[in-house]
């Protein structure tokens, strides 16, 4: 019988990769869904039809009790999250709720459909969890590059409901043995990434001044430095995760650090264009506390489970450019069409 697993954020940019993957491998794949009439629900089924489709919130605890009883999944990946950090500043509390409650709440239905007790160790049969943690964790950081072992001293209130998140799954092992792992991952985009993201901003903000639908792009702290790679490459880790013979978490990224001005000079250089005549800083994007570096060392991902990330910046970013440059000319709206 074909292993089944449910995702949370299934509209976002890894939900759908993820979903590509597991399909792949033979999985019946079914995705939560918030909201009454999501827009976001139809462009991921665009994409992804064989994906089922079940109703649920983060925020809402018996609406993931139901999906984890009519799902019966063997693996669950709470992507689900308000990923946007400079949104944590404006909504803390909402944050809060959905990035870090979220996590609790996921586990409970978890615990709850499948009977886990108080000091169970019987990790065969479980349903497998693995945990979106993030590299924003680290926030300041103490060392580099960041390991599984690094403190976390984050930045931001997204940073901090991450950070919950991470402590409750590893605490959830713990307690009740259950296979549940988190994944710390470092940034990683595509021409699906949303488009508040620096990457895609970047990549829209080059499209549409190549095909003279703008003049400048602004952006703010282009002094930040962040380990990039490619999405597509980070659900595969995800699904290693899940197959291990232990529950254990990962740090997962390149190793390879980059700053927001070398991103722009090479975006802007893909498309035959000089950065400098176009892009103008503004203060008002800075953040209240930055996470000035980010560089993961991801040695335990490549000697347990042999992961290794297969996309390089340089290719990364000039397929974000070109995938733009396509969809642009075809007149398609960025938010709202067809994902690449
Ligand atoms: P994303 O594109 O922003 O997707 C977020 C997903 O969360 C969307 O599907 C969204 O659904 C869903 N969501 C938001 N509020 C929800 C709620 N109340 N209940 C259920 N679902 C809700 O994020 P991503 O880049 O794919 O990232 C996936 C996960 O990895 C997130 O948890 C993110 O924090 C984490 N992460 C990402 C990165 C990265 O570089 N991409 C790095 C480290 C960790 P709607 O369509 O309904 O809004
Ligand atoms: N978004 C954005 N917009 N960022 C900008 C801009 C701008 O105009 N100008 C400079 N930056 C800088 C930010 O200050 C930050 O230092 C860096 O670009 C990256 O910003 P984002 O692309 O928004 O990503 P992030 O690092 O804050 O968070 C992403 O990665 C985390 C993992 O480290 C998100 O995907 C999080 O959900 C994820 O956990």
């Amino acid at each position: 019988m074909a292993r089944r697993a449910l995702i949370t954020g299934i509209t976002g940019q890894d939900g759908s990769y993820l979903a590509e993957h597991l399909l792949e491998q033979g999985y019946e794949v079914w995705g939560l869904a918030r909201g009454q009439a999501n827009p976001r629900v139809s462009r991921m089924r665009k994409l992804l039809s064989d994906v089922q489709v079940v109703r649920g919130d983060l925020l809402d605890q018996g609406s993931l009790i139901s999906a984890v009883e009519r799902v019966q999944p063997d693996e669950v990946y709470n992507l689900g999250a308000i990923s946007f950090v400079p949104m944590s500043w404006e909504q803390a509390e909402l944050t809060a709720e959905v990035t870090g409650m979220g996590v609790l709440r996921m586990l409970e239905a978890i615990r709850v459909c499948s009977g886990v007790s108080r000091g169970g160790s019987n990790a065969s049969g479980q349903i497998r969890f693995y945990q979106a943690s993030s590299s924003e964790m680290f926030g300041q950081v103490s060392e580099t590059p960041q390991t599984e072992r690094t403190a976390f001293h984050p930045r931001s209130p997204y940073g901090v409901a991450k950070a919950y998140g991470h402590f409750l799954t590893q605490n959830y092992r713990e307690s009740y043995g259950m296979f549940a792992v988190s994944g710390i991952l470092f940034n990683h985009e595509s021409p699906r990434r949303g488009a508040e993201f620096v990457t895609r901003k970047v990549s829209l903000g080059v499209a549409r001044i190549k095909l003279g639908l703008a003049t400048e792009l602004r952006l703010g702290n282009l002094e930040a430095r962040r380990d990039w790679g490619f999405a597509g490459d980070y659900v595969k880790a995800m699904h290693l995760m899940l197959q291990a013979a232990n529950p254990e978490d990962y740090v997962i990224g390149t190793g390879r650090m980059k700053s927001v001005r070398e991103l722009v000079e090479a975006a802007f250089a893909a498309a035959g264009l000089d950065w400098e005549r176009y892009v103008v800083t503004d203060q008002t994007l800075h953040r209240p506390a930055e996470v000035d570096l980010l560089c993961a060392d991801p040695k335990k991902a490549r000697a347990q489970l042999g992961w290794e990330p297969s996309v390089s910046f340089d290719e990364l970013v000039a397929m974000m450019v070109e995938s733009d440059l396509r969809l642009l000319s075809d007149g398609a709206d960025p938010d709202d069409d067809s994902w690449p």
